[in-house]
């Protein structure tokens, strides 16, 4: 019996040119208009040709992404909450005409995809940043991206020519239909997927733990697209992963996989985004803890649980599993919540981020009750090379 949960919209995508396609566009490359992709547009293009971001085939057209930012859907009525977009200046716009193919540039200076251009059109800068990140204050790294984008996006199909960073972490590199894939040989029925940008804590652990207590999987995914300067690398926060892995977790209950996804620190909005993501690659569970996908004040801490409330489940079609505040507290003696703890906050020990990276920076290992001495000590090793 197949128990494959569907990918969002009912169809995995895939936008890679094969062989031949190839061959007939390499002809043609050179005469092709081209465009510069940055990081996030880039790793857009790998998520939609490898079907995470299903059903989107391309890049949005006007009334998708009005759809998007007014309604938290897509024009079909399912479930969207992150604009995808590629942008440009007036100038460069001005040379493309529509229904021309588009050669899009990666960051080596290789095309990577084409675009067939459907559309182009002016956007509400400031708009975007009230309805998707909640602000317009610049010190938001989500305003701060869109500052710095062009004045005109492009919209429509995409066919990828190829993925840049496809080595790298590749032992992780599980594109969606293989992540599904191995679910299925392993039998597992109820996935939970984990999202994370951070360094992995006592706390990731135990609700990561607690939530394997009540499905067959676990699919540990942190993100390795383009985080916020200041966020940990992610290969010292996959370093990280593999030593805890390799002591803490049962080897045949947890899967390790990147997603090569950009961060938006959007908030709930990210945290509906991740988890349509996450159903794409197979999951019928998503972890949502407190400030998912947050960045310093701008979100209240459970707003990520809430917004689930604003969709029908059967719309989503991928369980939220929510967690509490979590810590370790000296009076229970064990990792809890401040649903099940009953002791006082002076009996938890909870760190900042801000905090942790001092100890850190300082060679000063943080209490174990917060972070695994393995992990700490990969983190100081990290912070005194770089
Ligand atoms: S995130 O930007 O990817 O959300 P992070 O890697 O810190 O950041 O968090 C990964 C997941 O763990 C998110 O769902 C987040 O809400 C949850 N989380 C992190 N720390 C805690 C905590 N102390 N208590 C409860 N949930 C937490």
């Amino acid at each position: 019996m197949d128990f494959a949960i569907d990918p969002h919209g009912g169809t995995l995508i895939n936008r890679e040119l094969d062989a031949k396609e190839l061959e007939q566009i390499w002809s043609k490359l050179d005469e092709l208009p081209k465009i510069k992709l940055n990081a996030r547009e880039q790793s857009d293009i790998e998520m939609i040709a490898v079907g995470a971001f299903s059903p989107l085939t391309g890049f949005m057209t006007r009334e998708e992404y009005e759809s998007v930012i007014d309604n938290m859907r897509l024009l079909n009525g399912l479930p969207w909450t992150i604009p995808i977009t590629l942008s440009t200046s007036d100038d460069n716009a001005s040379e493309l005409s529509i229904g021309q193919d588009i050669a899009l540039i990666g960051q080596s200076g290789r095309a990577v995809a084409i675009l067939n251009l459907e559309e182009k059109y002016h956007y509400d800068k400031e708009k975007e940043a009230l309805q998707v990140y909640g602000t317009d204050e610049v010190e938001h790294p989500g305003v701060a991206y869109l500052k710095e984008c062009g004045d005109v996006l492009l919209g429509g199909e995409i066919f990828l020519i190829e993925r840049e960073h496809k080595d790298d972490f590749k032992e992780y590199r599980l594109d969606p239909i293989e992540s599904r894939q191995l679910f299925k040989d392993k039998g597992w029925k109820r996935i939970v997927g984990f999202q994370t940008r951070n360094p992995v804590h006592r706390a990731h652990e135990y609700i990561q733990k607690c939530a394997l207590e009540t499905v067959e999987g676990l699919f540990l995914h942190p993100l390795v697209g383009e985080t916020k300067s200041g966020d940990i690398p992610a290969d010292v926060r996959m370093e990280c992963y593999k030593v805890l892995l390799d002591k803490y977790y049962p080897k045949d209950r947890v899967i390790l996989g990147v997603l090569p996804a950009a961060m938006r620190y959007a908030g709930p909005k990210e945290a509906i985004f991740h988890a349509i993501i996450r159903k794409n690659y197979g999951c019928t569970h998503f972890i949502v803890g407190r400030d998912h996908a947050g960045v310093g004040g701008y979100y209240g801490s459970f707003d990520a649980h809430f917004i689930f409330d604003e969709f029908d489940p059967q719309d989503l079609d991928i369980t939220p599993l929510f967690f509490d505040y979590t810590f370790y507290c000296k009076s229970c003696g064990g990792m809890a919540s401040y649903k099940t703890c009953p002791h006082d906050s002076e009996e938890h020990i909870a760190l900042s981020g801000t905090k942790v990276r001092e100890m850190l920076k300082n060679g000063e290992l943080p209490p174990s009750e917060f972070s695994r001495p393995e992990v700490a000590s990969l983190l100081i090793e990290s912070m005194k090379e770089g």
